[in-house]
């Protein structure tokens, strides 16, 4: 899946909240961690049934985060046939290449010999979860539970949601395969006494979540299966942390945070958070996220870190959505943390999910005058600039720091130039810029600085991505080939060069004149 920004932003912000300590990367070596090298790495998976390896960098700061954790989980986990092993990049280039290894740390998983289908480890980077995660790594992935004591026992204790079949031969196969994929979030669990198909049990919920559908619908169809784990598994009200974020991004639906500044005033809100999660199951996820831990992510939220707050975020569109804050001096006066209106909540969930709530676009002011002839569109005229039937609208979508947008910068100036000086092509073209790291452009699905799009007058809402070439030649041939407007661009340029080329000579001719006195 690809992650948009402010969702990328809190996974790291979940990821490396362990404090920084000054550390090597590389575990000692009379710890439990195992240095492999190109000589030893496939025979030691070939004896070892399974193992985590880790592949990082001696200057790496997360591996350095990671390296006390890694060693302890190590020596807990040695007597239960799990090695964990440390490759070093910087070392052994050709065996990190062969393994695809893109950033550091990058955590594999090793499982029953098999070099060739190592699984990604997306567990927490504690010693308590790696240990966790890799414990269950080593079990069955779906528990086989016969007697209704031993299940009524494991309910009781599950601390995460547990999924339950009824063994029925036809959908085996599946809910192994699901269970396969899932087993890090959920348990899995068949159980031949068990009223329904599916369900699936929420730790501190006395009543089964049952699955209504035909259970032929399930049947060879992992992904629907998959779907409905991850949406009904989730708690009503859950808690957003580097364990449960990732099944939050899965379920697909919009997520509504609550930043909360303690456990009372959390559990303050408790019940009525609960509700709402019963009452909107299916189409948005409530969950908490610790403001003392994590409330630097209300500002990928475009909110300020004003304590409690509520926000919601549609992570499919990266629109956001919040009770509205209070200006910055009010806040300052207040002597106690405000409390949150939950009618105001609910009307703002209500509105969002009937498509009538205004989203928080982040955006810096619309310019009084335009510095060039490349016109400087920000978040709040951006969406009325590209929607302009009349006009093909090319727009550079840049980051300040970023250095192929220093080295367009000149050459989509003189682009906007060229059509500056042509009358009709003034008049049908919209050569256009917007800082997107100041600026949300919700919708626009940018992988990368620069990206240009041409939004073609009269099928504005079919935007084509420029991919060619970043010469002004190509930008011009592109508004030729895609655009609606039918401008013969080269005849456009031949005319800005022979002008340009007058100009300069009757320039030329001046300062020869200079020259001479
Ligand atoms: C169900 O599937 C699992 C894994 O594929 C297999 O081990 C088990 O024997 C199957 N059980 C039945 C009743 O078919
Ligand atoms: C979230 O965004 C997606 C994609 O734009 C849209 O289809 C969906 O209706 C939105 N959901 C809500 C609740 O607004
Ligand atoms: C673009 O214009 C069309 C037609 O005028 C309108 O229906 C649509 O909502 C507009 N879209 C945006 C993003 O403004």
């Amino acid at each position: 899946m690809l992650l948009n920004k402010s969702v990328y932003q809190l996974a790291s912000l979940l990821t490396f909240v362990v404090g920084a300590q000054a550390q090597e990367a590389a575990a000692p070596s009379n710890s439990d961690v195992v240095k492999l090298t190109s000589e030893n790495f496939e025979s030691f998976i070939k004896e070892h049934p399974l193992v985590l390896t880790e592949f990082f960098a001696p200057w790496c700061g997360h591996c350095k985060n990671l390296a006390p954790h890694y060693v302890e989980a190590a020596s807990i986990l040695k007597d239960k046939d799990i090695t964990l092993a440390q490759i070093d990049c910087t070392e052994e280039q050709d065996l990190c290449m062969g393994q695809g290894i893109g950033g550091y740390p990058s955590l594999k998983i090793f499982k029953d010999h098999d070099l060739d289908n190592a699984l990604e480890y997306d567990g927490g980077r504690t010693t308590e979860s790696i240990v966790a995660y890799m414990i269950k790594q080593s079990l069955p992935a779906v528990q086989e539970v016969e007697s209704k004591e031993k299940f009524e026992e494991l309910i009781k204790e599950a601390e995460q949601p547990v999924v339950v079949f009824n063994g029925d031969a036809s959908l085996n196969e599946t809910f192994s395969k699901a269970a396969n994929k899932l087993f890090n979030e959920f348990s899995f669990v068949s159980y031949p006494e068990s009223k329904s198909v599916l369900a699936v049990y929420l730790p501190n919920e006395d009543e089964p979540i049952v699955f209504k559908g035909e259970q032929k619908s399930l049947e060879d169809d992992v992904d629907a299966l998959e779907a409905w784990v991850k949406v009904e598994g989730l708690p009503y009200f859950g808690e957003v942390n580097g364990e449960t974020f990732a099944s939050y991004v899965e379920s697909g639906l919009p997520l509504a945070y609550f930043f909360y500044n303690n456990d009372e005033e959390k559990e303050e809100y408790l019940a009525f958070f609960t509700k709402l999660g019963k009452e909107y199951r299916g189409k948005l996820n409530f969950a908490g996220l610790d403001a003392g831990k994590f409330g630097k992510h209300a500002e990928n939220l475009n909110m300020k870190e004003q304590f409690p707050l509520f926000a919601v975020h549609n992570m499919s569109s990266n629109l956001k959505y919040g009770l509205s804050q209070l200006a910055d001096e009010e806040f300052e006066k207040l002597t106690e943390p405000t409390k949150l209106n939950t009618k105001d909540i609910t009307k703002l969930v209500d509105d969002i999910l009937a498509g009538k709530a205004e989203a928080i676009v982040k955006s810096e002011e619309i310019p009084d005058t335009q510095e060039s002839a490349v016109i400087k569109i920000v978040g709040k005229n951006h969406d009325d600039i590209i929607n302009d039937s009349k006009k093909d609208v090319l727009v550079k979508y840049y980051a300040p720091w970023c250095g192929h947008c220093r080295r367009l910068a000149p050459i989509y100036e003189e682009l906007a130039n060229v059509i500056a000086s042509d009358d009709k092509a003034s008049k049908s073209v919209v050569i256009g810029d917007i800082d997107a790291t100041e600026n949300d452009v919700p919708g626009v699905p940018l992988e990368g600085y620069p990206t240009v799009f041409l939004y073609p007058a009269g099928k504005n809402a079919e935007p084509v991505l420029f991919d060619q070439p970043r010469t002004l030649e190509s930008l011009l041939a592109f508004i030729q080939k895609h655009g609606g407007s039918k401008l013969n661009t080269e005849k456009i340029l031949e005319k800005y060069e022979a002008e340009k080329k007058a100009a300069d000579e009757e320039k030329g001719d001046g300062e020869n004149e200079h020259d001479e006195l």
